[in-house]
């Protein structure tokens, strides 16, 4: 009963990793290292390999075979944003030739539990705030489509076979379970903020006249702890749902607003922070927050802190790293 974690030496990854570890489920990561690392997994067997390298089926079997693998969890994938627009065939080969690969070796292998790392970056800008699962997806950068790809490539694979899918649709995901495993990377807000804090830099606010309740962008900001515990709801749950492909939002269905999260930075932080207003940045939907019933529903799961937890917890893994 072993849980394959594909990227599981990542950010949202590890968390789960320590998770399993916690709940004393054997655990097995894929990761290639170049943004994971191996220091954050308590001493889980790694085993280091490009998903979307040629010979990646055939050594996922081994793995598959070796640990007696009966679930993955699929995280190992490229997530900046920009860079994919920049770079759009090679991120195509990235994140779908690597699950192309994973599912050639799942379906040999007859695994039959799959969790997808989706992204609330599948619904693009929607003309409402509040976005279901049923909400129209139109992603509008190639990051966002080829998570939208994976969840097609899935939905079909469950339909033609036995696999059980869910996918997550991340929203926006910050913090830190254990101060161990901060986000390193500055590419989301809370990140940027504190990185720019430590360089002396005033935090940017992209744009402060949306019709929010502000004027600044509003996001569902999802504690990374909140987030992985959802991974085991659902992989708890497949054998219960109805459809073979499931997606579900993850997200608190409350929105904060860019100036709230600076605010929480300057009190969790305990210094004061005069944020620099610049242009608004170009496909930022004003407002997006998830309805997280569904998930509430199926998995029984449902968000347990909220910003500032987020917030606190950021600071204290940013302290953390820094003091390393
Ligand atoms: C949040 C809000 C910005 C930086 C993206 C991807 C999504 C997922 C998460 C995966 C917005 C504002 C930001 C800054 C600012 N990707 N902002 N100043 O755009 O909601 O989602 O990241 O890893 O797929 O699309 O997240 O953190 O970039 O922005 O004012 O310096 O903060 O305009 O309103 P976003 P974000």
């Amino acid at each position: 009963m072993t849980v394959l974690v594909t990227g599981g030496a990542g950010y949202i990854g590890a968390h789960v990793v320590r998770l399993l570890q916690e709940a004393g489920r054997p655990v097995v990561v894929v990761d290639d290292l170049s943004t994971g690392d191996e220091g954050r997994l308590g001493g889980a067997p790694l085993v280091r390999m490009d998903l979307s390298a040629a010979d990646a089926p055939a050594r996922l079997g081994s793995v598959f075979d070796e640990h007696e693998v009966d679930a993955v969890i699929h995280f190992a994938a490229k997530k900046e944003v920009g860079v994919s627009v920049e770079r759009p065939t090679w991120y195509y080969r990235q994140n779908v030739g690597g699950l192309t690969n994973l599912l050639d070796a799942v379906e040999a292998a007859g695994v039959r539990d799959v969790v997808f790392s989706s992204s609330a970056a599948v619904y693009g800008m929607p003309d409402i705030s509040r976005v279901d699962e049923d909400a129209e997806t139109l992603p509008i950068n190639p990051y966002g489509e080829t998570k939208l790809v994976g969840e097609w490539m899935l939905r079909d694979a469950s339909r033609a076979g036995r696999l059980r899918v869910a996918a997550l649709r991340y929203f926006n995901v910050a913090g830190a379970g254990w101060d161990d495993l901060g986000d390193p990377v500055a590419l989301n807000l809370v990140t940027i903020v504190l990185d720019r804090l430590h360089r002396g830099l005033r935090p940017l606010v992209y744009g402060d006249d949306y019709p929010t309740v502000d004027g600044t962008g509003v996001r569902d900001y999802v504690h990374v702890l909140d987030l992985a515990r959802a991974h085991l709801a659902v992989l708890d749950r497949l054998g219960e749902v109805d459809e073979p492909f499931e997606a579900f939002n993850v997200g608190t269905g409350h929105g904060a607003s860019v100036l709230q999260v600076v605010r929480e930075v300057e009190r969790a932080a305990g210094v004061s922070i005069e944020p620099e207003l610049v242009a608004r940045r170009p496909g930022d939907p004003a407002e997006l927050v998830a309805d997280a019933s569904k998930i509430q529903r199926v998995a029984g799961w449902r968000a347990e802190y909220g910003l500032e937890q987020i917030i606190d917890s950021a600071v204290r893994a940013d302290r953390f790293r820094r003091s390393r």
